[in-house]
């Protein structure tokens, strides 16, 4: 795909429904009791893997392809063993929390995933859930993971590495576990999607500095949630409107969850225009508007505590550091070489083919700024769907161009972003 250089950024948009709070309504809404509504869903191949898993584990889910589904719970033990390896494609999202919820589930469970997913460690998984009580082999610390779950008890854990998912695991689990409350102590404050998702059903979590709780329940009542639109899709337009002189872009309804919305704070030191307005709150998560006016920015450093708030976002960092004026520093950040691919390796060889002067480091990478155009060239996604939108708003503020391959990579999270991005982009 060619991606041609744009003037600016104009309209209005909104995205799909979170990602990771798709996910998790519909697990949590297999091992409720009836009926979950699930509004808002965020429809892309990562949240289909989740439909996917609970249908194969038992659970009914109605899904006529508009963004409302159910789901028909079959209570909290009440899994079924399925008759092959349940895949999880490419989402590693899905792949932890479930195995937290199998941890729990009588029977032998085989979880497998992509090439991708694969060379992704779930020893951090395993080594918690065991510690818990169930039987979990990875095959060299990787998928397939093989789990035989029952019988857990609650333990204290503190994630070595700041992961939600990791601490999505154990919580879960916790919720199946007996003897008291399952705690998780993080050291950097993660994503808590899944703290105020249970909190909204009415299980027992509270948060003690950096210290997780969660008392077990008897059983899950059924998920009813509208989910708003996810910041993570939403952060490449407003990258996109940033840089783009003359632009005007809103963005109605997204979640701005402020742990997830690091990227805001770190453009706003650089100094991009964007206000947040509106603010609400939908299913215990707070929502608002954005306003974004293109502004010229300046270099920030980005360090170890902020990054877990913008983990996802740091390949769109670099490209913002790309046309600030400076040298910009991103360190802590090396949970980025276990995501879907090397995202420090992958982030930095393509921006530099585009003629970025980027450098990587074991845990982040160091950009030299300048206030013009990249010139452009050839990237590919390497299948990851943040690379491909990276790619995507690369070739918007280049000076020729960008041919990117392997863009079909968006459908993971975003399959309608190109459709989307064409319609406010102006030539
Ligand atoms: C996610 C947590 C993050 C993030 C991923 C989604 C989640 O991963 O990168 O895209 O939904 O919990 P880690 O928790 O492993 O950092």
């Amino acid at each position: 795909m060619k991606i041609e250089p744009a003037a600016s950024i104009e309209g209005a948009i909104a995205v799909p429904g979170v990602k990771g709070i798709s996910q998790r309504a519909v697990l949590l809404g297999a091992i409720g009791d009836g009926e979950s509504r699930i509004v808002g869903f965020g429809r892309a191949a990562d949240t289909e893997t989740a439909v996917s898993v609970v249908r194969q584990l038992g659970a009914d889910v109605d899904d006529d392809g508009s963004e409302t589904i159910r789901v028909r719970g079959v209570g909290l033990r009440g899994l079924r063993v399925p008759e092959g390896p349940l895949d999880f494609g490419n989402a590693g999202t899905v792949l932890r929390l479930t195995a937290g919820i199998l941890a729990g589930q009588e029977g032998r469970f085989e979880l497998v995933g992509d090439e991708s997913l694969s060379s992704r460690p779930q020893e951090r998984i395993a080594e918690p859930l065991r510690e818990m009580g169930a039987r979990v082999e990875t095959t060299e610390g990787h998928a397939p993971v093989v789990i035989e779950g029952g019988g857990l008890k609650a333990i204290r854990y503190e994630t070595p590495m700041a992961s939600a998912q990791v601490k999505s695991a154990v919580l879960l689990a916790g919720l199946l576990a007996e003897g008291g409350a399952t705690r998780v102590v993080e050291r950097t404050a993660t994503r808590d999607h899944t703290e105020r998702l249970l909190r909204e059903l009415g299980v027992p979590v509270t948060r003690r500095g950096a210290e997780i709780s969660l008392s077990p329940v008897e059983r899950l009542p059924p998920v009813d949630v509208r989910i708003a639109g996810d910041f993570s899709s939403a952060a490449p337009f407003v990258v996109a409107a940033t840089l783009l002189s003359g632009s005007e872009l809103l963005v109605q309804s997204v979640n701005v969850n402020p742990t997830r919305t690091g990227l805001l704070d770190v453009l706003e030191r650089m100094g991009a225009n964007i206000a947040i307005f509106n603010r609400r709150s939908e299913g215990g998560e707070p929502v608002a508007d954005l306003e974004v006016r293109s502004a010229p920015l300046t270099a920030t450093q980005v360090d170890a505590d902020e990054v877990p708030r913008l983990i996802d976002e740091l390949p769109l960092v670099a490209l913002a550091a790309a046309m600030a004026r400076g040298e910009t520093v991103v360190r802590g950040a090396a949970e980025l070489r276990v995501k879907e691919t090397d995202r420090i390796e992958t982030v930095t060889t393509s921006l530099k083919a585009l003629g970025v002067r980027i450098a990587a480091s074991d845990d982040g990478f160091r950009v030299r700024g300048v206030p013009t155009r990249p010139k452009g060239g050839g990237m590919g996604s390497f299948g990851d769907h943040r690379l491909a939108m990276l790619g995507a708003i690369a070739g918007l503020v280049s000076r020729e161009g960008v041919r990117l391959e392997d863009a079909e990579a968006v459908a993971i999270s975003f399959p309608g972003f190109f459709d989307l991005l064409e319609s406010v982009t102006q030539r």
